[in-house]
């Protein structure tokens, strides 16, 4: 093996998503099959034991392109040299608190992070956080990383974006792979919208291959948008393995682009692009290539599309809003 390790921090890496995830990026699903990579694993104090215990069961699978694994609670350490993070420890709500709580003790997690990758990562460092409230914990991140390009803060809405594909398989009776240019719009919580307007099922518009709009309107997109929610109580945990999944998803196609004719859903620092005001971690139709993001340009915007992103984009304004007025932006 003569290619340089590429150096992968995982936060949050002794939890239920980072067991289903590491063992994905040492076996070479996060980056190719000839990419080695170094693990950095930073957890808080209390876990890291539990962080040891998976980096052993890591060592036991003898991944030929693990080439290390470094474990702390110092973010300092765990960013640096890093080419690639994964944002996923998080605080979860817990009983009695309000989203502002939420959002203050994320604060606590995601601004000296943001603030360790701006002081320590590689020139090349690209982020995706996966901790709710994700496009939120994201902007804390980037507004502690003024040196690093705003652009390479991102949040996950590709979990969305398969759920969607799924469903919408479901119902036309087709397969995943026939689908094409599904969006996910706004942000990762159940105001995101998700949108078959510019979709093709095997090359035809899917709005006329679905020919349901009861179905489209009732049953799809609260189906996904509710979709987190129904896992938790299905299973009495979050979602993990497809979290993990998603979180592979979004940083391949980064790294490695998106087919031709084809797009998927990122949440990405807005330009301004289909009028959601700059700066919003918000989800768009991005297409990728040579390890950069594009936004899908020039879509037509129908009223009743309109409507729904307008209203997911107002909660990631009244989100950007509350942690502003917290000092964490
Ligand atoms: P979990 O509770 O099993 O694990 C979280 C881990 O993060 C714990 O081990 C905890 O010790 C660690 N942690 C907490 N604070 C930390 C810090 N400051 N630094 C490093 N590590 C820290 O949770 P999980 O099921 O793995 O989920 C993680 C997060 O991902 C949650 O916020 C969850 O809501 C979110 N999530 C997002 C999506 C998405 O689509 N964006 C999907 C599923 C879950
Ligand atoms: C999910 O979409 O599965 C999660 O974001 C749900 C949650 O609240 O953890």
């Amino acid at each position: 093996m003569t290619r340089t390790p590429v150096n992968v921090t995982v936060t949050g890496a002794a939890g239920q998503i980072g067991y289903a995830l590491l063992f994905r990026i040492a076996s070479g699903q996060l980056l190719g099959a000839d990419v080695p990579v170094k693990l950095r694993l930073l957890e808080i104090t209390p876990a890291l034991k539990a962080a040891e215990g998976t980096a052993m069961e890591l060592d036991d699978c003898a991944f030929p392109l693990l080439q290390g694994i470094e474990i702390t609670d110092d973010p300092n350490v765990a960013f640096d040299g890093s080419n690639v993070a994964l944002l996923v420890g998080a605080r979860p709500r817990t009983k009695g608190m309000e989203r502002g709580d939420l959002l203050e003790a994320n604060g606590g997690i995601f601004k000296p992070q943001g603030k360790a990758i701006n002081d320590n990562a590689a020139d090349d460092i690209r982020v995706l956080v996966v901790g709710n409230p994700a496009n939120t914990n994201a902007l804390i991140a980037q507004a502690a990383a003024p040196d690093v390009p705003a652009e390479r803060f991102t949040a996950m809405t590709r979990l969305d974006h398969n759920r969607a594909l799924t469903q919408l398989a479901k119902k036309t009776g087709t397969s995943v792979s026939d689908i094409k240019r599904l969006t996910i719009w706004g942000n990762h919580s159940a105001t995101q919208y998700s949108d078959i307007h510019h979709a093709t099922i095997g090359g035809k518009s899917a709005v006329e291959v679905v020919n349901d709009e009861k179905w489209l309107t009732e049953e799809f997109i609260p189906t996904v948008a509710k979709r987190g929610a129904a896992i938790i109580e299905a299973r009495g945990a979050s979602s993990a393995a497809s979290a993990a999944n998603a979180a592979i998803d979004h940083v391949h196609t980064w790294v490695n682009g998106t087919e031709e004719g084809n797009w998927t859903s990122m949440a990405i620092p807005s330009d301004g692009s289909y009028g959601v005001p700059e700066g919003l971690i918000s989800s768009f139709p991005v297409t990728c290539k040579d390890g950069k993001y594009e936004i899908v340009q020039g879509l037509d915007i129908n009223e009743f599309s309109r409507a729904k992103i307008d209203a997911s984009v107002a909660e990631l304004s009244e989100e950007r809003e509350a942690v502003r007025s917290l000092g964490l932006i």
